[in-house]
């Protein structure tokens, strides 16, 4: 039932703001704490965290290293299930590993997770599937209380994922003394605000719709972001390649002049993603090199980004301004929706993409 949406992706897109908040509710009890399933999780008696997943969650994985390292200072390694499973790499002592899955059933995501068994003191899963294969093999499961997801490209269940990711990196944080009470209950009443800012967000809609006709045109389209940006920046580029087929790439925005300035011409669109966080001003000065070079910018940031550098861009996205550690959940809104857009343009099968299955039950 697409409840009156034109396809499922839609829906979920516009299901996200109520899914996080079913999220958030479970995870927070009344005083205000962070509370996980038995048998629960100490972060005090863990030296390095391995997180693991394939495409969206692996972005999800990637996300939450930025938060892990900045909020609660564990170190992260951060790796694609496939990879991962055949290097063998040496697992440290007192090393948790985190498997993230939709689905709990990808075959690579599996098997890394068996080739921790034995090694890591301790497997965790995120999953929206909590009988899945995933789950039942893991020690402790967090479940992402998304509900079904249809559409083969996964929205929702990725939101969902960022937010108990984000829950955990605080959870961690205060585990390990690195924050106080009231610091985490700012943080805490800021995530809370979060379904309301989404929804916001939504309405950006026409803007994103707008903009879209551009990307629909392009043969190649890049995506940039510092920070927590980097990971919503493959986010965006993957979620447009699997569902209108347009080749579309991601970089690190400082990364652009050691190689793929190169691609910039004014056929190619150049999606910056840019809160008007303490990163700013570095991803701007890329963007103007973009420009410089006739790419048709396309700027996502919030009012004070937008005056501050939205001239001379081909078009400009709107968003809330939330504090810097939330941008994620705000900003997975136009990756999803630029490239929904783009997608009902060009006439593909949004919900259904070539070549593509929802689970990858096969390596
Ligand atoms: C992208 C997408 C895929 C999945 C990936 C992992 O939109 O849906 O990249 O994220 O196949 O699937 P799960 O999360 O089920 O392990």
């Amino acid at each position: 039932d697409k409840a009156g949406h034109k396809h499922f992706m839609a829906k979920e897109i516009a299901e996200q703001p109520t899914v996080i908040g079913q999220a958030i509710g479970n995870y927070i009890d009344h005083e205000g704490n962070i509370t996980l399933p038995d048998p629960g999780l100490d972060f005090a008696t863990l030296d390095r965290l391995t997180l693991v997943a394939c495409g969206t969650a692996y972005y999800a994985c990637l996300t939450a290293k930025y938060w892990f390292e900045q909020i609660a200072r564990i170190p992260v390694d951060v790796d694609v299930a496939s990879e991962f499973r055949y290097r063998e790499p040496p697992i440290p002592a007192r090393t948790t590993a985190l498997f993230v899955s939709q689905s709990g059933e990808t075959a690579d995501t599996l098997a890394a997770l068996r080739y921790c068994e034995g090694k890591a003191d301790r497997i965790v899963c995120v999953v929206n599937v909590p009988e899945s294969s995933i789950a039942r093999e893991s020690d402790l499961v967090l479940p992402i209380h998304a509900g079904v997801e249809v559409g083969v490209a996964s929205t929702k269940a990725f939101t969902c994922q960022l937010v108990v990711l984000f829950l955990l990196a605080l959870k961690a944080a205060r585990d390990r003394g690195e924050m106080d009470g009231d610091a985490l209950a700012d943080h805490l009443s800021a995530l809370r605000s979060m379904p309301s800012v989404l929804s916001t967000a939504l309405e950006a809609n026409a803007q994103m719709q707008k903009a879209s006709l551009k990307l629909a045109e392009a043969r190649d389209v890049l995506f940039l972001g510092r920070g927590l940006m980097y990971p919503l920046a493959l986010e965006g580029a993957l979620k447009l390649k699997e569902i209108s087929y347009i080749h579309a790439e991601a970089y690190a925005s400082g990364e652009l002049k050691h190689g793929p300035i190169a691609l910039i011409d004014k056929a190619v669109p150049v999606v910056v993603m840019a809160p008007r966080d303490n990163l700013f001003d570095k991803t701007v000065s890329n963007m103007q090199e973009v420009m410089a070079r006739k790419g048709r910018v396309i700027l996502i940031s919030d009012r004070a980004g937008i005056e501050a550098a939205g001239e001379g861009a081909f078009a400009t996205i709107e968003l809330p301004s939330v504090p810097d550690a939330l941008t994620p959940l705000l900003y997975a809104i136009p990756a999803q929706l630029l490239a929904y857009h783009t997608a009902v343009a060009k006439g593909t099968d949004v919900d259904q993409p070539r070549n593509l299955a929802k689970s990858v039950t096969v390596e």
